[in-house]
């Protein structure tokens, strides 16, 4: 077929060239395309300068969109839910301030996780779409969880396979720039369980399904599980298994959240304007599965 596919690292992620994604793929294109997913797990597409709705229509491709949540008080920038506005600009297109909440909110992007762990069906494919570029840093760093997994010492895969962990997005946002939520945004995004071990979907290989959204692994001391979970991030993020995205303006990324981890990184964000749109498709089987969730009415 007409794809050209290209390897950015030894163990996963890769760059495809010929595709058109404002347009809808035919079949075989699709086939193609979730070939190149499921191997690769990060798939980059340069100079696509996607607009929204065809952003949207591609991502709904592979299940229903996640829904933005509102920072109360703050109204959104971008005129979709289905659109997360991954920027420093305000909704008038401006720099946020240091202090301004959806800034802190967002300081947790650069703590290592995977997208929607902290919901009961989390993401399968998060697209994240570049429009404007800072000069330097902001690069987007990815783990693959499955190469992470093959390289554990026996001893440790035997001691988390089967445990469960307990995941939350107020553990993360805690955790870095102390985000405080409301009562509302508390009782609307509750915590979820997972498996720490899972097989991926579309490889069949063994993946580590962690992040800095856990709070503590089920059964186990909340100290004993952070400092598991620690040693496994610590371990599972090593040089050798991490790609990182120096990002061009019309560049796609897109991830599969079941066997990778991700974290932003820092840039002068009060000094530049960096704007970035992810959408996100559920990993829902049924379409049935998905219920939203209640919406946080900004006051
Ligand atoms: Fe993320």
């Amino acid at each position: 077929m007409g794809l050209t596919i290209k390897p950015l690292h030894p163990l996963f992620a890769a760059s495809v060239i010929g595709v058109d994604l404002k347009r809808p793929p035919d079949a075989a294109m699709l086939a193609e395309l979730q070939q190149a997913f499921d191997r690769h797990a990060v798939v980059v597409f340069p100079g696509q300068f996607i607009d929204n709705e065809s952003q949207m229509a591609f991502s709904r491709l592979f299940g229903p969109l996640e829904l933005m949540p509102l920072v109360p008080g703050k109204p959104p920038r971008l005129p979709h839910r289905e659109l997360f506005d991954v920027s420093n600009l305000d909704e008038n297109g401006r720099i946020t301030p240091e202090t301004d909440e959806r800034r802190i909110y967002n300081l947790g992007n650069r703590l290592w996780h995977t997208d929607g762990s902290f919901r009961k069906i989390g993401a399968r494919y998060s697209l994240l779409s570049a429009h404007i570029v800072p000069p330097s840093g902001a690069d987007t760093e990815f783990a693959d969880m499955r190469a992470a997994w093959d390289a554990l010492p026996e001893a440790m895969k035997k001691r988390i396979d089967g445990r469960i962990a307990e995941h939350s997005i107020w553990t993360s946002r805690a955790k870095l720039g102390g985000y405080v939520p409301t009562s509302q945004e508390l009782r609307a995004r509750p915590p979820a369980r997972h498996p720490l071990v899972r097989t991926h979907p579309g490889s069949k290989r063994k993946t580590l399904y962690i992040a800095d959204h856990v709070s503590h692994i089920v059964g186990m001391p909340v100290e004993e599980g952070q400092a598991l979970l620690r040693e496994l991030i610590e371990f599972a993020t090593r040089p050798e298994f991490v790609y990182a995205h120096r990002w061009m303006p019309g560049d796609i990324v897109l991830w599969d959240n079941r066997c990778t981890m991700h974290r932003a990184t820092p840039f002068d964000d009060t000094g530049h304007p960096r704007d970035m749109r992810r959408t996100t498709a559920l990993d829902v089987e049924e379409p049935g599965e998905w219920v939203e969730e209640p919406v946080v009415v900004a006051p």
